[in-house]
C-alpha cells in the first residue's frame, strides 16, 4: 500500500529508458529481480497498426533474473496520466526495486507489465518472425524498428547484457 503522497520510483525497462516524457524528480539505474525483458506484446496503438501490429517490450516471470532498466522518482501527481496511458494491456505492479548506481539501495517501485491475459499479448515466436513483424510495423509513435534499435543502443549504454534485445536486433540488421 502506498502513502498518497510520497513519491514514487517508477521503474521503466521499455521505451522509458530512453524516452520519459514527464515531469520527474530524478533518474537512476536500476534492477528487479526475477524478471525478464521480452518482445511478447503486441502494439497496434503505437508501433503498428490494427492490420500489421508491431511488438514492444513486457516482462515475463524467471526465476533468478534480473531484469535493468531506468528508475524515475516521480510525484503522485504525475503517476496518474502515466497510469491513464499505458492502460493498454498494460498492469501496474509493485516491486522491490535495486539502484545499480552508488550503494546498492533497495526500495519499492512500480513498473507496468502486460500479462498473456492481456488481449494484445503475441507471446514468443521465433527471432526470424519477431525480426520480420518489427521490420515491417509502424504506427504513430514511429517504425517499430527504431523502437527496438533505441532500446538496444540504451541497453549498451547503460553496459546492460540483454541477450534476447541484441539478437533480436542482430535479425532485424540481417534483414
Ligand atoms: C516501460 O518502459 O517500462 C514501459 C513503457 C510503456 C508501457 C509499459 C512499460
Amino acid at each position: 500500500h502506498f502513502d498518497e503522497n510520497a513519491d514514487i520510483w517508477l521503474f521503466g525497462y521499455g521505451s522509458l529508458i530512453w524516452k520519459a516524457d514527464f515531469a520527474y524528480l530524478e533518474r537512476r539505474s536500476a534492477y528487479i529481480n526475477g524478471w525478464e525483458r521480452r518482445f511478447w506484446q503486441g502494439s497496434h496503438d503505437h508501433r503498428g497498426t490494427l492490420e500489421a501490429p508491431g511488438r514492444v517490450v513486457t516482462l515475463t516471470p524467471v526465476p533468478g533474473a534480473i531484469c535493468h532498466g531506468m528508475a524515475y522518482r516521480i510525484t503522485p501527481e504525475t503517476l496518474a496520466p502515466l497510469d491513464h496511458r499505458e492502460k493498454n494491456g498494460y498492469l501496474r505492479e509493485v516491486t522491490p526495486l535495486h539502484f545499480t548506481d552508488g550503494f546498492q539501495e533497495q526500495t519499492t517501485g512500480l513498473v507496468y507489465l502486460a500479462t498473456e491475459d492481456n488481449p494484445a499479448f503475441l507471446g514468443p515466436d521465433t527471432l526470424e518472425a519477431m525480426a520480420s513483424q518489427i521490420a515491417r510495423a509502424s504506427g504513430p509513435s514511429g517504425p517499430n524498428r527504431d523502437y527496438l534499435v533505441n532500446l538496444a543502443q540504451a541497453l549498451r549504454h547503460l553496459k546492460v547484457e540483454d541477450a534476447h534485445i541484441f539478437a533480436l536486433e542482430q535479425q532485424l540488421n540481417s534483414l
